[in-house]
């Protein structure tokens, strides 16, 4: 049992540098598998998510290396690809982690075959796989679900064009990779626009890969025979960058954050101005700075670039201290707002109506003990618990530290009282 300790009432001051992001990284290792050989991909994340990953290639034969420690919080993976791999993955693993529904574009791809477990549900909605299972037959796989595992062949991948009815991330991935190993043009339209898609696109490039698009709604795809492995390095996690962005402000802070890309959250850094901070670009990064109460803002969760998902529990969290009331609404998953039952036993006012929360900010929040029932409301629990007197224990702390590389320990360096404790099960 991992259990985050929370200390409240510093305020985050210093530097903190972010490595490389858990759904790029995640994704561009599933990307190895189109090229025999071996890939190397740097700025990997030391996380649980990444260690599953390498679980799962290794399953399918691949060698996977993970070397951490070369940099804080950071390391990189070594991938060897055989000629022959193996098309089957686990359903302990797939459970575990639902983005290892990744490997589903490149097994099609390279071997004509994948089985790969249906995930389910998890706790922030249902994620169905409808968008994936469209698109890929209109590439020519046919696609059967069987005693719950989805099973793809195709004697052949043919391009075609595919319009995704939500530009959902994990769809746009698996065409990607499925779309450059097929016969001909196959284009993406609403395509997702993330930072992380865009990063994939220049790793299948740099393997050889013909893709014209990347960071547009068009992704366009012009099939070649074969690609060949690389080296790559993982652009920088914009949600790790944000959640201390958001601590930052919601603890009257000052934080330099190295390897930041501001114009990636361009709207999360925004609503921060307009409550109040001062967001600089330096040279490798951003500083923020916040010398009054924030004031309350109100937000929408849209797809890239709109306000992401993944930051809104921390946009909860910075309303619940605001000045004011703020009206925040969830487009991306259903069941987002679930954790908001933890933030009111801090001391929260929230009023949940569907998928809308109406906040009403207090100057402080008071500890209790509360759970994580996923990596991002995780990290947003964590952070009320900075602003809330006393202490606060965050239990499910195994959800974070799948997202977070030593969460506690970068926000110690930045003068938080934060521990990360683990015991074993009972
Ligand atoms: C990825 C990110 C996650 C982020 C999300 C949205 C990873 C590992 N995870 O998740 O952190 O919050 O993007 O930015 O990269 N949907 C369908 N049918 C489909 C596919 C999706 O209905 O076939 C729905 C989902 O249920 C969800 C919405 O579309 O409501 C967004 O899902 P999607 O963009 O696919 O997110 P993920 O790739 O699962």
């Amino acid at each position: 049992m991992n259990t985050f300790a929370v200390n409240g009432g510093a305020r985050l001051v210093g530097t903190a540098t972010v490595t490389g992001a858990k759904n790029s990284a995640l994704k561009l290792m599933a990307a190895a598998l189109l090229a025999e050989g071996t890939s190397t991909i740097s700025a990997v994340p030391e996380i649980a998510d990444v260690a599953i990953m390498g679980e799962v290639l290794r399953r399918l034969g691949c060698d996977v290396e993970l070397d951490h420690g070369q940099e804080s919080g950071a390391g990189s993976a070594r991938i060897g690809v055989p000629q022959r791999l193996g098309t089957e993955t686990d359903y302990e693993l797939v459970r575990r982690m639902r983005a290892a529904i990744c490997v589903l574009g490149p097994l099609l791809a390279r071997c004509g075959r994948a089985t790969v477990p249906l995930p389910g549900g998890d706790n922030i909605g249902s994620r169905g796989l409808d968008l994936h299972i469209a698109g890929l037959h209109r590439l020519g796989a046919d696609i059967r679900n069987e005693h719950g595992f989805l099973i793809a062949t195709a004697d052949a991948l043919v391009g075609a064009t595919v319009w995704l009815d939500f530009p959902s991330v994990g769809a746009t991935e698996n065409l990607l990779m499925a779309g450059v190993l097929a016969k001909g043009t196959t284009v993406i339209d609403n395509a997702a626009r993330e930072p992380e898609i865009a990063d994939l696109v220049s790793m299948l490039v740099a393997m050889g890969a013909k893709i014209d698009g990347a960071g547009t709604s068009t992704l366009e795809i012009v099939g070649v025979e074969g690609l060949q492995p690389v080296q790559h390095t993982t652009v920088p996690d914009r949600v790790v960058a944000g959640t201390l962005a958001y601590g930052a402000v919601m603890t009257g802070g000052d934080v330099l954050i190295r390897n930041g890309r501001t114009h990636h959250l361009d709207v999360p850094l925004g609503k921060l101005t307009d409550a109040g901070a001062e967001v600089t670009s330096i040279d490798g990064g951003f500083r923020i700075v916040m010398d009054r109460r924030p004031r309350a803002v109100d937000i929408v969760t849209l797809p890239y670039p709109g306000f992401p998902t993944d930051l809104q529990p921390m946009a909860v969290g910075l309303a619940a201290v605001s000045e004011g009331s703020s009206l925040i609404t969830e487009n991306v998953f259903e069941a987002r707002f679930m954790f908001v039952n933890e933030l009111v036993r801090l001391g929260a006012e929230v009023q949940v109506d569907g998928h809308h929360v109406v906040v009403r900010g207090h100057e402080r929040l008071s500890s209790a003990p509360v759970e994580a029932h996923d990596i991002r409301a995780g990290a947003g629990l964590v952070l009320a618990g900075l602003v809330a007197d006393g202490r606060t224990e965050v239990s499910g702390g195994h959800h974070i530290v799948r997202g977070y590389p030593d969460f506690a320990g970068q926000l110690r360096a930045l003068g938080a009282d934060v521990t990360l404790n683990t015991t074993p099960d009972a």
